[in-house]
């Protein structure tokens, strides 16, 4: 974009820090204002990384704040807020506790940055990011998930780690929801511009790709809460084709319309991303089986939209 640019973080916790530190490091905007509810927080953590701005060498001013109306004028708004997950639970059994933090929080953007793209980090992310659309009443292209690439670049790091091939020579895809029947999709996925089924045996294959699955729940396992270092690095890349209209192919939750013969709903898909948000829907020319596997994942978004409709949201 050009002009000065302004990012807003909602949320300070470890996702929206992580990003903000990222976003900031790697000059993406000229500033990034962090929002969090709790008091000096943000500004604590806001200065904090300004300091180290004079050793990594960059410029973006980074603002910690308490008050909604400081995202007045961002471009892009990047919704961290909410509960992460504690060890035993899915994504979904946070819907009670951080549908009213959405809520809340999308009104704000709609009053403050009605012009701005939002991406959606928070979990559980394919009923937020339905909340986000319904009560922001944005249009399609500037309304985008944030899991794919997260998904994605979890396969690609296990892929990595199981054949010792380097993972600047790796690309993975993985589509459908962000929950434990997402998709990852072998045959998109290359291993120096192989395929990997025909790279990896398929025993060890299906092993990566269950891991995968349950990738953020291992780590809750270990960490006692949610991953934050991997999704913010996605959401990072997310922003940057975006701000700098890379039109990067990257999969998000886009809201569908018939492609991939789903309806209404926000999928994980190939979406490209540039100045205006989601450019284009990349349809993939999938098997059955594979079909049969995103439109089981797309069911299991159906019906926890459909807790959100019951909530009276
Ligand atoms: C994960 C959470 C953040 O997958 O959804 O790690």
């Amino acid at each position: 974009m050009i002009g000065k640019t302004k990012i807003t973080v909602i949320g300070g916790g470890h996702v929206g820090e992580s990003t903000t530190f990222i976003l900031a490091v790697k000059e993406l905007a000229n500033e990034v204002v962090m929002i969090d509810i709790i008091e000096n927080m943000p500004q604590g953590k806001a200065l904090d990384m300004m300091q180290a701005g004079p050793i990594l060498g960059f410029d973006t001013k980074i603002i910690g704040s308490n008050d909604f109306k400081d995202m007045q004028g961002s471009d892009l708004v990047i919704m961290t807020a909410g509960f992460p997950r504690k060890p035993g639970m899915s994504r979904e059994d946070l819907i009670g506790q951080n549908a009213p933090i959405m809520k809340d929080v999308a009104a704000k953007i709609k009053e403050y940055a009605p012009n701005s793209i939002v991406i959606v980090v928070s979990n559980p992310l394919d009923a937020m990011t339905y909340m986000c659309k319904k009560i922001t009443g944005f249009p399609d292209n500037r309304i985008i998930g944030q899991a794919g690439v997260l998904d994605s670049t979890r396969f690609m790091a296990f892929l990595g780690m199981e054949t010792g091939i380097s993972i600047k020579t790796i690309q993975g895809m993985t589509l459908g929801s962000h929950g434990d029947d997402m998709v990852p999709l072998p045959r998109f996925s290359l291993i120096g511009g192989r395929p990997t089924p025909g790279v990896v045996e398929n025993e060890k294959l299906d092993a990566i790709i269950a891991r995968t699955k349950k990738g953020g729940g291992e780590i809750v396992k270990l960490l006692g809460t949610s991953a934050y270092w991997a999704p913010a690095a996605g959401t990072v890349m997310m922003a940057e084709s975006i701000l700098k209209d890379k039109k990067m192919i990257l999969p998000c939750h886009a809201i569908l319309h018939g492609e991939y013969g789903i309806e209404g709903l926000f999928v994980g898909v190939p979406v490209k991303l540039g100045n205006n948000g989601i450019e284009e829907i990349v349809e993939f020319d999938l098997t059955d089986d594979e079909k049969a596997a995103l439109k089981k994942s797309a069911d299991h978004v159906k019906e926890v939209c459909e807790i959100v409709d019951n909530m009276g949201i």
